[in-house]
């Protein structure tokens, strides 16, 4: 197996190495492993597996979980269909900069994500290293944060266009979660920077300490989140994939954020990603 670095940031391309192979083989998957933590997003190029050897391959890692919105494969318990067509021109979930299901007490560990079909231009998909985006950040932003919480919200998310019994209904079977802004990585110790597009505010932001008069408390701590969510918009931490039939991304959710980029309507893209059961973040 070749590792091929794409950026200094962030993502690898594998080349040589057979997905389907390291449903098996405990020393080509300790090989990606290792890999996926120190490049955080690995990308491989036709991988012609079956969807049960999707899914065998990404159970490698742990469980997998089903996504309450977007449906999965009948078949394939765990992998999620996100297919796009011309017809739903405004199904537009994944362009936003988010890791995946914060929303939950314990977001995903990871994902395993195949192109099925894409559109013959546009559809990247875009990730960010997070724990580089902590490192960067100013000495006095890192102390303003270090104790900070924020809520996230699949409510405020793919809740926000259904009517309003489905929403509240969704919402009672997800409520809101509540995680460190600065999440340290349960694999490498590593700091994180943790908010992103499902995160709608801070929760322990208005003490004495912080806040003078009504004003400091909001919109300061809008502003102060605004910043915090932005910083997964800087080209330098970031690394963009371009799809073939048959390509594979393997993510840590941990450390990273992603932009499926919506530029090719009218046309189909199809994804299909095995998602992992994760931890609750510390
Ligand atoms: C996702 O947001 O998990 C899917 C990314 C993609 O469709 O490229």
């Amino acid at each position: 197996m070749r590792v091929e670095q794409l950026t200094y940031s962030i993502g690898a391309e594998l080349v040589g190495v057979d997905l389907a192979d390291a449903i098996h083989d405990e020393g080509i998957f300790a090989e990606i492993r290792a890999a996926l933590l120190k490049y955080r997003v690995l990308f491989l190029r036709n991988q012609e597996f079956s969807r049960a050897e999707h899914v065998a391959f990404a159970r490698r890692f742990g469980d997998l979980e089903d996504h309450p919105v977007a449906g999965s494969d009948p078949e394939h318990p765990g992998l999620v269909r996100i297919y796009k067509t011309p017809e739903q021109p405004n199904d537009r979930y994944e362009n936003a900069w988010h890791s995946d299901a914060t929303w939950r007490e314990a977001p995903q560990f990871g994902a395993v994500l195949r192109c099925v079909e894409c559109p013959p231009v546009g559809g990247d998909t875009m990730w960010a290293n997070m724990v580089l985006a902590y490192e960067n950040l100013p000495e006095h932003v890192k102390s303003q944060i270090a104790d900070l919480r924020a809520r996230h919200s699949i409510e405020a998310s793919f809740g926000a266009a259904m009517p309003i019994e489905k929403r509240l209904a969704l919402k009672a079977q997800f409520p809101d979660a509540e995680h460190p802004v600065v999440r340290t990585h349960p694999d490498t110790g590593e700091k994180v920077l943790y908010v992103n597009g499902f995160t709608t505010h801070f929760t322990n932001y208005h003490t004495p300490a912080r806040v003078r008069f009504g004003q400091d408390g909001n919109p300061g701590a809008a502003d102060l989140l605004r910043y915090l969510i932005s910083q997964a918009y800087i080209p330098e931490y970031q690394v963009r994939w371009r799809w073939q039939k048959n390509s594979v991304a393997i993510w840590d959710n941990a450390a990273t954020q992603h932009y499926a980029v919506m530029d090719y309507p009218p046309c189909h893209r199809k994804m299909e990603r095995a998602g992992i059961v994760g931890s609750k973040p510390f």
